[in-house]
């Protein structure tokens, strides 16, 4: 291996939201966080070196996005998911939930209805609701241990719909969509004539044999009612850089984008943004490659740890994420009760299934993006909790369930 996963960094006294907010958040300190989704790797010299070079300069007026930036995004697109795009369908916002208000605002109006698929990630459903659009919510269903979407219901909700917010690959659920899945997608969209926004925000951490496809590479029709938004945050632990892609190949779909864009003068992008995502796209690949396996071994090692010493709780096997969505409903609590048991008993911050929606009761979502010791120091909390609770189980005292991000 020619990267550390193991080196474990301190990332206390940074202001990062996941390590030094937890009392903000929680109301309460000395918690084991694995929630936010970011990761706690640091970036490969790769990436690093170039952000010092940039930073040592001194001078940081406005900048444009240099050709490299795009010849960057077009390479990693070609390699990594067989797309070939054009440098004109690319657009740059400060964030993919920025991008999907943007989207909303600009392509549905007030009192317009939005499919989304819960359990899902909770700014869809908030994004809708913060614009006073109607949501029409597709609840994916469980079919033993994997989640899979309901077509039926999708085909009934897509009738009064405008706009479908597409997770893909899906967080929570760690779902990696498939081809068939994409193409019944693609014949209910073009049917309803629906716009999507299709998230694929975490389209580079896929497990084998799995393999992300996407949304808008389906066909040419796919292409033109898509909004498709990418970035490198996610793949390369660069969330607080603030810079997302989005891939728009309609001429007309992209000439409103920008212009609200431009109206809200969202069209610059951060210095270091560009540096790093143009650093990522261009030789980030051998880092991304051996970060994968190491994600797969920290799943493994919760798998095996819940099979062995906490057997009521079981994981959901991953498609792709560095997220995973524990099933707790074998320990019989409500959800205020489960987060109340993860947060007092055993110290350990995760994000509430509950928040995610409908479907996301009983469940609770576990970051591993951090070395196996951070991993099994949260199972082994999660362990002594279960041991210390047994006859506690179900009836533990309920408080306030926290908000998340
Ligand atoms: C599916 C999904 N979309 C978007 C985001 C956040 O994107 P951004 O920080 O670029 O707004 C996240 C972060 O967890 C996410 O999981």
């Amino acid at each position: 291996m020619k990267y550390n996963f193991n080196k474990t960094i301190d990332r206390t006294g940074t202001d990062c939201i996941k390590w030094d907010y937890l009392e903000a958040f929680f109301g309460k300190k000395d918690l084991h966080p694995m929630w936010v989704a970011d990761m706690d790797f640091e970036v490969p010299p790769e990436i690093l070196n170039p952000i010092k070079e940039r930073a040592s300069h001194s001078v940081f007026g406005y900048t444009a996005k240099p050709m490299d930036f795009y010849t960057a995004v077009i390479h990693w697109f070609k390699t990594r998911y067989d797309w070939e795009i054009e440098k004109d369908w690319i657009v740059a916002t400060p964030g993919v939930v920025p991008a999907l208000n943007l989207a909303l605002q600009e392509f549905t109006k007030t009192g317009d209805s939005i499919v989304i698929q819960s359990p899902v990630y909770f700014p869809f459903k908030d994004s809708i609701e913060i614009n006073e659009r109607i949501l029409l919510d597709n609840e994916l269903v469980l079919r033993n241990g994997h989640y899979e979407i309901n077509w039926e219901d999708l085909e009934q909700k897509a009738k009064s719909a405008e706009m479908f917010l597409f997770c893909s690959p899906h967080n929570p659920v760690s779902r990696v969509w498939t081809a068939q899945e994409l193409e019944k997608l693609e014949d209910i969209c073009e049917r309803n004539d629906l716009l999507i926004f299709s998230d694929e925000i975490h389209a580079d951490i896929i497990f084998k044999p799995n393999t992300h496809i996407p949304t808008a590479r389906l066909s040419k029709k796919l292409a033109d009612r898509t909004i498709s938004a990418f970035a490198t945050s996610k793949t390369f632990n660069l969330a607080g850089l603030q810079l997302s892609i989005n891939i728009i190949p309609n001429d007309e779909v992209r000439r409103r984008f920008k212009l609200t864009l431009e109206r809200l003068h969202l069209n610059m992008s951060n210095i270091f943004g560009i540096t790093a995502t143009t650093a990522a796209y261009q030789n980030g690949a051998e880092w991304l490659d051996e970060l994968l396996p190491y994600l797969w071994n920290n799943y493994l090692t919760v798998d095996a740890y819940l099979k062995k010493n906490i057997p009521e709780i079981t994981v959901i096997k991953p498609e792709g994420t560095f997220l995973l969505w524990l099933d707790c409903g074998k320990l019989g609590l409500t959800d205020e009760e489960l987060a109340s048991f993860f947060l007092q008993k055993a110290g350990l911050a995760l994000s509430n299934g509950a928040l995610f929606g409908p479907g996301g009761s009983g469940f609770m979502r576990m970051n591993i993006g951090c070395p196996e010791e951070t991993v099994i120091h949260g199972l082994e909390k999660l362990k002594s909790a279960m041991s210390d609770s047994s006859q506690l189980l179900p009836g533990v005292e309920a408080e306030d369930a926290p908000a998340d991000c």
